[in-house]
């Protein structure tokens, strides 16, 4: 027998049907309840609502717990590289040899971008934010290739639009680096793998090539696997209402992008890093940015703290810290911000106001420091994320159309004026 819920209003039970994941994780079911009843549940920023039944990943915020497709953050972190786990998100096996090879040869195919395609780059003024380049050319990559728009409605083609954009993100995000410094663009050179042919795209010089750095790559691909997805965080499920309308897969992305680089989002790894760089600079005691956060009259936040789902630690900023020092070490480089980020995370652990409201580092607090380790330039952090998210996003849009789920469309309750008569504006 099912199991079920009960839920009485006014007196009048109504039946709700139990679901339980793999990971017996629970909820009831309301999709009758408002026809049944005339009640709607209210949940703003739907912190308690399930949109999806979803194969993909699994975050157990209790217990810092994340596996995709059921492999732990910890065991692909130190194995995986970033390929193999873009081809697990979106087609939910590991890949052998042959499946692997295949698609990092879809990959290198699909890297460069067409000539008019390249031209829009000129349109930009140089210092425009990445992101937003970023959104706009993700779309614009759809006017070159008409004939992915209809991918699902024909049912083929989505293995060469998954890997297209793929690849072609890395090369517009480098493109748009070069773009804002002035550079000319590097052309993709298909002999080099994912990480160390994006490095490539952003370093090589006229004068002097990129120099392969195994510790520079392996970082890259670290980072990358840890941002590779996250069940229904807020530019996924962007993504999925977008998609919901059976919009392609260029456009639900492009939303993702900018849903992603909000500072509560994405946005927060540029945050960490000026936050830092601020407590650095400013000489003021770290209390004071600890006291400006937990003024209640104040907007201010601790960037890279907090998180919806976990409430114990988040694995990735737990890997990542680990890292941190070996990477630092192995490139002979020390990063004062790294002890203050150290100081300020001991700081917060004692701290009552952080404590009782289980705000821990999160995948972003540490992110920044990887990524000035290797290179990347602060205004790209956002744009790192996005690239590494891309499998994610993908693996949620295909899921999505396999399970033709309805549009998205929630509900609100009104609480604007009743209904009133127009007066035309002279009787005013
Ligand atoms: N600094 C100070 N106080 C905080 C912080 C913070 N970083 N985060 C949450 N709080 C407080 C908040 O003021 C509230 O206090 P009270 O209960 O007294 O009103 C309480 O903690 C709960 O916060 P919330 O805003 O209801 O939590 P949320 O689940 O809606 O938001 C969050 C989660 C990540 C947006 C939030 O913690 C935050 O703004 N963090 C800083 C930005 C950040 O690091 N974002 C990256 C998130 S992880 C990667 C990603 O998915 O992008």
């Amino acid at each position: 027998m099912s199991e079920k819920a009960t839920l009485t209003i006014d007196g009048k039970s109504y039946e709700l049907e139990v679901s339980t994941g793999s990971e017996n994780e629970k909820c009831f079911d309301i999709q009758k309840l408002r026809t049944e009843s005339g009640f709607i549940t209210m949940d703003p920023g739907f912190g308690n609502t399930g949109s999806c039944y979803s194969d993909i990943t699994y975050v157990d915020g209790a217990n810092g717990i994340l596996r995709y497709r059921g492999y732990p953050i910890e065991e692909i972190a130190e194995k995986a590289s970033f390929v193999e786990i873009c081809s697990l998100l979106i087609y939910g096996e590991l890949p052998n040899a042959e499946i692997l090879d295949k698609f990092r040869k879809a990959l290198a195919e699909h890297a460069s971008l067409h000539t008019n395609l390249e031209q829009h780059f000129k349109g930009f003024p140089p210092s425009s934010p990445p992101m937003a380049i970023l959104s706009a050319m993700l779309n614009l990559v759809s006017c070159f290739h008409p004939d992915v728009l209809e991918v699902y409605s024909e049912g083929h083609g989505f293995d060469r639009t998954a890997a297209l954009l793929l690849s072609k993100v890395r090369t517009i995000a480098a493109y748009s680096y070069r773009m804002s410094v002035g550079k000319p663009f590097n052309r993709p050179n298909p002999h080099l793998d994912y990480c160390a042919n994006f490095l490539h795209m952003m370093f090589s010089e006229p004068y002097r090539e990129y120099e392969r750095n195994e510790v520079i790559e392996k970082a890259l691909s670290l980072f990358l696997i840890l941002h590779a997805d996250h069940e229904q965080n807020c530019s996924t499920s962007t993504v999925r209402a977008v998609a919901s309308s059976r919009a392609n897969l260029f456009s639900s992305i492009s939303s993702g992008v900018c849903a992603l680089w909000g500072p509560l989002h994405g946005g927060a790894n540029i945050g960490v890093i000026n936050m830092l760089e601020d407590i650095k600079t400013s000489g003021r005691p770290i209390d004071y940015y600890l006291d400006k956060a937990k003024d209640k009259n104040n907007d201010y936040r601790l960037m890279g703290f907090g998180h919806r789902v976990y409430k114990n630690f988040d694995p990735r900023s737990r890997i990542l810290k680990n890292r941190l020092d070996e990477v630092l070490k192995e490139l002979n480089k020390k990063d004062p911000l790294l002890d203050i980020a150290l100081e300020l995370e001991e700081k917060t652990l004692k701290d009552d106001y952080f404590v009782s409201r289980n705000l821990y580092p999160n995948v972003d607090f540490y992110s920044g420091i990887l990524l000035r380790a290797i290179g990347i330039p602060l205004d790209m952090y956002t744009v790192m994320f996005a690239i590494g998210r891309m499998p994610g996003w993908i693996a949620n849009w295909r899921e999505l159309h396999d399970q033709r789920l309805r549009i998205s469309r929630p509900r609100q309750i009104y609480t604007g004026p009743q209904e009133r008569s127009f007066t035309p504006v002279e009787e005013r």
